[in-house]
């Protein structure tokens, strides 16, 4: 081992929120290295998630609309096929993109990225197992532990990546499989059911609860969502538990049962997606050595200013509390050093939204009507569908709607929620609403460019105080 540096930061875990607060230390003039074991910067979002699921959510949809979508907007097509090899390779062309991208800025902004797993040795010393062999043992004034998470196992199911996939097997299949299973209907679920499902699979989603999407997803906005995906092809088996698994044959034998109890059923598949949400990570990290606690999520705990019970070191991302996002740990990752160097910093976890990636993609942010009826809270609402938004129609896409909530006296916008075409780009102007506390009749006097899907925001808004005019 090499004698110990002292550092102004040391960040364990390079994905979205080590390496964005990486990057802020390093704008701010501090001495800051930044740990990972994978061997590529970006963590989970760049290497194995948003980035390469969008890649094929993105690819998959243009091979579907040519070989679905095209006869009536007056394009005849020949001989449509699939290419998965290349599909694949596109999706590693963004993926190494990416991760070179962050590399790059971590030089330009003085970071040392530090190959390999660390562990705390001390309270202010992380020693690292180098990728490159050997170890090197760092000091730190402050540390931050941005090490992620990963698949929450199904009991009694052995993952293989191959017929039994996490989103890690999903994203990289070398086949389409003849039939899929997913067990849990949240937004891996449907996002990569989806993909596979357009390449050609027959996909089944099995889903503990009466409603797919996971938390936080409005259960109107759910259901329109699940008669679209059907529409599309996907299966749906609602209120259904997976009782056990086989796959030692040749593909994967789930047997089933309504969540309530009853009569057992067998799916068969070819291959079976784990998808029952995520859970932190923190094995290797030596928390015993430094009597670090971590709650019955296995989230380690935290302060408002992100600091454990060792108040130089703090905790970001997906390893600690609130929504498994990139960009919730984006911020806290700017947030977290801004505590460090000035002693303030701010994260609005009511402004923090959701996107799933699907077609049409669903959005939303603020509370869904169920949580706002269990707070007491007395609301209204105002819905505006695309079928009467002029730019959906021109598109040949009318499908979903968006949907305000507002409070019933104030008129402050409580919660948006949208499935529909762009619904995850449209769903910014939302966030900038609800961040400025914003009424629904300051969106809905505001001037929305027409002919334009940001309209039925617009009218949805309207439709909230008062009357929408084109429905
Ligand atoms: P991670 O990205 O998991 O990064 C942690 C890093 O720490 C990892 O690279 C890991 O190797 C490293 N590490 C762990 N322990 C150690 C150690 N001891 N030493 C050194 N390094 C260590 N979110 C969105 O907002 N939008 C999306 O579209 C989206 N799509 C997703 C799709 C999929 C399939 C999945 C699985 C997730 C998706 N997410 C999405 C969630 C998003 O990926 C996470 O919220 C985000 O990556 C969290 O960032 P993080 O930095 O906290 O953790
Ligand atoms: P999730 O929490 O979104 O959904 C899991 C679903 O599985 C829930 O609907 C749950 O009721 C169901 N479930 C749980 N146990 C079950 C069981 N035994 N049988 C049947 N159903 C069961 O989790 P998911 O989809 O695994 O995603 C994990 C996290 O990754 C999400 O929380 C999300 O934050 C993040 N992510 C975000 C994306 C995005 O922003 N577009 C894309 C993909 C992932």
């Amino acid at each position: 081992a090499t004698e110990a540096s002292e550092h102004d930061l040391i960040i364990i875990g390079g994905g979205v929120a080590g390496y964005v607060a990486a990057i802020k230390a390093g704008q701010e003039g501090m001495k800051v290295a930044c740990i990972e074991k994978r061997g590529a910067l970006g963590g989970t979002c760049l290497n194995v998630g948003c980035i390469p699921s969008k890649s094929l959510l993105n690819n998959s949809h243009m091979y579907h609309q040519i070989l679905h979508d095209t006869k009536k907007r007056g394009i005849d097509v020949g001989d449509v096929k699939l290419n998965l090899k290349q599909m694949m390779a596109a999706k590693n062309t963004s993926v190494d993109g990416l991760t070179k991208g962050v590399e790059f800025l971590f030089k330009k902004n003085k970071v040392e990225y530090i190959k390999g797993a660390g562990a705390f040795s001390g309270e202010h010393e992380v020693t690292v197992n180098l990728i490159d062999g050997g170890e090197q043992t760092l000091r730190g004034k402050n540390i931050f532990v941005a090490t992620g998470s990963e698949a929450t196992p199904f009991p009694g199911l052995t993952i293989d990546e191959k017929k039994v996939v996490t989103s890690t097997g999903a994203i990289a299949l070398e086949s389409v499989p003849k039939k899929m299973v997913v067990i849990g209907g949240g937004i891996i679920g449907l996002e990569m059911g989806s993909v596979w499902s357009r390449l050609g699979s027959e996909v089944t989603v099995v889903e503990f609860l009466g409603q797919i999407g996971g938390p936080g997803m409005d259960a109107e906005i759910s259901k329109t969502t699940k008669k679209i995906l059907e529409k599309q092809g996907m299966k749906f088996k609602l209120g259904t538990k997976v009782l056990k698994g086989d796959s030692s044959g040749d593909g994967v034998k789930l047997e089933v049962e309504a969540a309530k109890g009853g009569k057992a059923e067998t799916l068969d598949a070819d291959v079976v997606l784990v998808a029952i949400g995520r859970r932190p990570y923190t094995a290797g990290l030596g928390l015993e050595n430094i009597g670090l606690d971590v709650d019955n999520k296995g989230r380690l705990i935290i302060d408002e200013q992100y600091r454990t019970k060792l108040p130089h070191i703090r905790v970001i991302g997906d390893c600690t509390f609130g929504p498994m996002l990139a960009h919730k740990a984006e911020e806290e990752g700017v947030a977290a050093v801004e505590f460090v160097k000035k002693g303030y910093g701010h994260v609005n976890y009511n402004a923090i939204p959701s996107v799933m990636y699907t077609h049409p993609e669903v959005a939303w942010v603020g509370q869904n009507e169920a949580e706002l009826k269990e707070q007491g809270v007395k609301y209204k609402v105002g819905s505006f569908p695309f079928s009467a938004n002029s730019r959906a129609k021109t598109n040949l896409e009318t499908e979903g709607m968006v949907k305000f909530v507002a409070d019933a006296e104030t008129d402050r916008i409580l919660g948006i929620h949208i499935v529909g075409p762009n619904a995850g780009e449209m769903i910014a102007e939302g966030v900038l609403a609800i961040e400025y506390g914003a009424s629904s009749e300051d969106v809905g006097r505001t001037s929305h460019a027409h002919p334009t899907l940001a309209e039925a925001f617009k009218e949805a808004a309207m439709a909230t105080y008062g009357k929408a005019i084109h429905y």
